[in-house]
């Protein structure tokens, strides 16, 4: 292979280039990147000469090319490609190592015959929302492998022991899995793994409780100067809970392995992306001497949401006597942002900040609460508890569609609520779009919203996700009132501000910024809007 390669502007590899936006010089740097690496697919080769001859490929052989050279972002998000060549065509070559040798330790024939296999898994992922259950997906394969004809019947599942975790295919794909565990992310066999070394932590039982976790107290600890907490996952427990009738959601492998991936490994599947200051730090994961208890270390946070409780009221009444001594009425409250206002504005900013950057990871929290966040000790509001929280595949980035209700029932929006509810209490709570499934990511903005609504009122916005409560039917002006039923004309947020005497300290931009929140999923405001809109523009250059 050599020589510069030159495309011929009508022929089929240059069109597509046009079409995913791709520059042919990055095009052509970056597979003379996988040229030299050597680690590139069996069939690159082949299509890389004739290309070189031809200044083309047959039309039949553009797409798997590029679906070989750069991987399955192509299949799924050309444009995200297309920005990038040369970082996808590197991390395809990372792949194609984690396969030469392990694949020879296999009973797959050939690069070939797991593409095929990788392509039924990829599928099944792509084809069961979100959460996938990873013995449904045990199951397809033990059928596979013993079926005489599927042309895997020589498999079994410990061939797919290269990929690392299951968990880790059924979120976020095979080629993903591979990738996380040839960096020590994921073991196959140890769902825990890679672990740190216990000396390196304090003493576990030293610390003092400051909380407890469904899986064993949190306690706080001083090491090496900062502050710590330890969260102590009793493994009893939760195999307990893995055979449980009702089993309780949180499953803590995942949070960590969420939690790591944020904190370590997202520039794997990110070019160019920055860590994010509002996602608690993970310290690491120890294990006790008898294998009991797993202790997982953060950085300590002090309660937000007291803070909240307790300063509202102050803050007020400091504002009010601003305001009298001033001679200042309704007018200055509705066109200027109070110092309570204008902090939780800055704290917004912080935790929407966390939020977006999870989205774009494609990770959706699933459980976003204000008792899900910590006041770090550098003055920043942080987010914490990612134990429902999922991580989406490539296929799914134009919608994180689950099925599950999961989340706080104050907090979760009507569609994650009433998802396959009965349709007799779903017809009188709300009336929505649709019943059977749910988007993540505007689910996460939705209880953002309901975060918002607590950090400047201190008080929640409604009881219920429900038309039963009125308080919901005011905070979402009737929008989810079915059909037939009447909507009180004065249904708006403000006269539920009113009702809640909580109207001193809030200003127009901010209700009208608010309400935006609490609309139904596709009418909901999104990430573009929350950025562009003149309550969180005023003060954005504050918030570094
Ligand atoms: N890094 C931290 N700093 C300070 N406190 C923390 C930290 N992490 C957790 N906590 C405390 O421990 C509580 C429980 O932790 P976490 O929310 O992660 O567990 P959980 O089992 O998911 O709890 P829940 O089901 O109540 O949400 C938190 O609400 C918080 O009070
Ligand atoms: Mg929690």
């Amino acid at each position: 292979m050599g020589g510069p390669l030159k495309l011929n502007p009508q022929g089929y590899v240059y069109q597509e280039l046009l079409r995913i936006k791709m520059n042919p010089d990055e095009f052509a740097t970056a597979l003379q990147t996988v040229a030299n690496s050597g680690n590139y697919h069996p069939r690159f080769k082949t299509y890389y000469n004739h290309m070189l001859e031809h200044q083309d490929l047959p039309e039949s052989d553009v797409a798997p090319f590029f679906l070989h050279t750069f991987g399955t972002i192509y299949q799924y998000n050309k444009t995200r490609l297309g920005r990038h060549p040369n970082f996808w065509a590197d991390r395809q070559c990372k792949i194609n190592e984690g396969f030469q040798d392990k694949l020879d330790m296999t009973s797959f024939d050939d690069r070939d015959h797991y593409d095929q296999l990788e392509k039924i898994i990829r599928d099944w992922c792509a084809s069961n929302p979100a959460p996938r259950k990873k013995q449904d997906l045990i199951k397809l394969l033990e059928k596979l492998f013993k079926d005489e004809d599927s042309g895997f019947q020589d498999l079994e599942l410990e061939d797919l022991e290269f990929l690392g975790q299951m968990d880790y295919v059924i979120q976020q794909g095979p080629q993903a899995a591979l990738l996380a565990h040839m960096n020590q992310l994921t073991f196959y066999n140890n769902e825990w793994l890679p672990l740190d070394p216990p000396g390196d932590f304090p003493d576990p039982l030293s610390g003092e409780t400051i909380a407890h976790c469904f899986w064993g107290p949190v306690r706080k600890y001083k090491h090496k100067g900062e502050w710590i907490v330890s969260k102590c996952i009793n493994l009893a427990k939760l195999r307990t809970n893995l055979s449980a009738q009702q089993r309780f959601n949180d499953y803590p492998p995942s949070e960590i392995a969420s939690h790591r991936y944020m904190q370590n490994c997202f520039h794997y599947d990110n070019p160019g992306m920055k860590s994010c200051p509002y996602i608690c730090k993970l310290k690491g994961i120890t294990e006790d001497s008898q294998s009991k208890n797993i202790f997982y270390w953060m950085e300590f946070g002090t309660d937000y949401f007291s803070e909240i409780a307790s300063g509202y009221n102050k803050e007020l009444k400091k504002w009010k006597k601003f305001l009298r001594e001033n001679n200042l009425g309704r007018s200055h409250i509705r066109s200027t942002k109070s110092p309570w206002e204008k902090k939780r504005c800055l704290d917004f900013i912080k935790l929407a900040r966390g939020m977006e950057f999870m989205h774009k990871l494609g990770i959706a929290h699933r459980d976003f609460k204000l008792e899900n966040t910590i006041m770090g000790l550098d003055g920043d509001v942080k987010i914490i508890d990612f134990g429902v929280g999922h991580r989406f595949g490539f296929w799914e980035q134009k919608n994180y569609r689950c099925v599950d209700r999961v989340g706080t029932a104050t907090y979760m929006s009507p569609e994650c609520s009433l998802v396959k509810r009965s349709s007799r209490t779903r017809d009188v709570r709300v009336r929505l779009e649709q019943y059977d499934h749910w988007d993540a990511r505007a689910n996460d903005i939705w209880t953002l919203g309901v975060a918002l609504f607590m950090m400047l009122f201190a008080c929640p916005p409604y009881d219920t996700c429900g038309n039963t409560d009125t308080r919901f039917v005011y905070l979402t002006s009737g929008v989810f009132m079915p059909q037939g039923r009447k909507i009180p004309p004065n249904a708006n947020l403000k006269s539920l501000l009113k009702a809640y005497s909580r109207l001193a300290m809030v200003s127009d931009d901010c209700m009208d910024f608010l309400a935006r929140f609490f609309l139904p999923e596709r009418q909901r405001i999104t990430w573009d809007q929350i950025w562009s809109h003149r309550w969180v523009q005023e003060i954005l250059d504050q918030a570094p």
